[in-house]
């Protein structure tokens, strides 16, 4: 046992916590799931699920708890837009005693880090008692959920440590965006150049990742002053609806603020209320086709007041300048492989901000690792 521990103290490297190692060793982490998921001459997905005849599947439906379905999320986007194959996404906790009906032919993926969650795995037996072809996303190879579904899908992030989940965060994002590309030619949408500049597309992730965590310092900054705030809200649409939702959770788990993540078009809606001089609004802004009605939100935020800190690309920032109260530059990515740079964004907010406070990073208070009772 004290050898564990001194192997896993090791592991650490020159980090403080393990969840500053986890967030810094995403670009290889990203580079070695990739590698798993395509072939070696790198111009196709190769993956277990492409056994399942994906023209005749209806509908995919994603069963998740906590980060792995704010990941599902993102993959939602990717494999409507990517593949044109419906998903719904569902709380495991919701989905199993709900019972809903699923569609004849359909498929069911639960994803988890763990592969242990309680409510995924029963989440797992349910839609396997309903005739559903099962397919688990883990991370955890060895795990029930791995065990238990028709196929698995390993998301390669290698152990996790830190409660907050990071690295598995994007290695689930990234390993479903595969998953969407591969559907995408199953069903015909795309051809196989259109895959290859897919997987072009996918390639870069590292180097981005890469560049957004040598912004450490200028996000450090900024964490440390939202810190100081006592409720936090983040703001995204599209893509980045998911991300601002996650970036909340993050907040809370380990610096125990309020934090709440919307989509920034409900904030009129009601979040507004919450709008003062002292409110922190992180909003999640690249300059994609829905940056102008992002915009439009942040100028109601400052209208009343707010202190809006913005993270965009270079274009986004240069709109905003002089308005907004803060804004750190990330690199300008296409808008599907945003998600990964705005991940490590928000990953690092919450853990400066936890540092600015004085939080357990890696132990946050009520919180555990793999949640298997209910
Ligand atoms: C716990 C962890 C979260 C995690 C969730 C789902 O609540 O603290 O970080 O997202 O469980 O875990 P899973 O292993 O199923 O991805």
């Amino acid at each position: 046992q004290t050898i564990a521990i001194d192997t896993i103290l090791a592991d650490k490297g020159q980090h403080r916590h393990f969840m500053a190692k986890e967030i810094h060793e995403q670009p290889s982490v990203i580079a070695r799931a990739l590698g798993a998921w395509i072939s070696e001459d790198r111009t196709r997905v190769s993956c277990a699920a492409e056994a399942i005849d994906w023209r005749a599947v209806p509908r995919l439906t994603i069963v998740a708890c906590g980060t792995a379905h704010y990941a599902s999320h993102v993959a939602k986007v990717w494999i409507e837009r990517v593949a044109r194959l419906p998903v719904e996404i569902e709380i495991a906790s919701e989905f199993r005693y709900r019972e809903p009906p699923l569609p004849r032919g359909g498929v069911t993926m639960v994803v988890s880090q763990s592969g242990e969650t309680a409510d995924s795995l029963a989440a797992l037996r349910y839609a396997k008692a309903m005739g559903q072809t099962t397919l688990g996303l883990v991370n955890v190879t060895t795990s029930t959920i791995a065990r238990e579904a028709d196929v698995a899908l390993p998301i390669h992030a290698g152990p996790e440590i830190g409660v907050a989940s990071t690295k598995a965060f994007t290695a689930m994002v990234l390993c479903l965006s595969a998953l969407a590309v591969m559907i995408a030619r199953q069903r015909g949408v795309i051809d196989a150049a259109g895959e290859r500049a897919r997987l072009d597309l996918l390639s870069t992730v590292p180097r981005l990742m890469a560049e957004t965590i040598a912004l450490e310092p200028q996000i450090e900054a900024l964490a440390r002053e939202i810190s100081e705030a006592g409720d936090a809200l983040f703001l995204g649409r599209g893509l980045m609806y998911p991300l601002a939702l996650e970036g909340a959770l993050k907040l809370k788990e380990i610096t125990y603020m309020h934090a709440e993540g919307y989509a920034a078009g409900e904030i009129k809606h009601g979040p507004i209320a919450l709008v003062d001089e002292t409110t922190p609004v992180i909003a999640l802004a690249p300059h994609d086709a829905l940056f102008d009605k992002l915009a439009s939100n942040m100028r109601e935020v400052i209208g009343r007041k707010g202190r809006v800190a913005m993270i965009g690309d270079a274009d986004a920032c240069a709109e905003m300048s002089g308005e907004v109260w803060r804004s750190v530059t990330l690199p300008r990515a296409d808008p599907l492989v945003a998600p990964f740079l705005y991940a490590v964004a928000v990953q690092f907010i919450a853990y400066h901000a936890a540092l600015a406070k004085g939080t357990d990073v890696d132990q946050p208070r009520n919180l555990a690792k793999s949640v298997t009772v209910e």
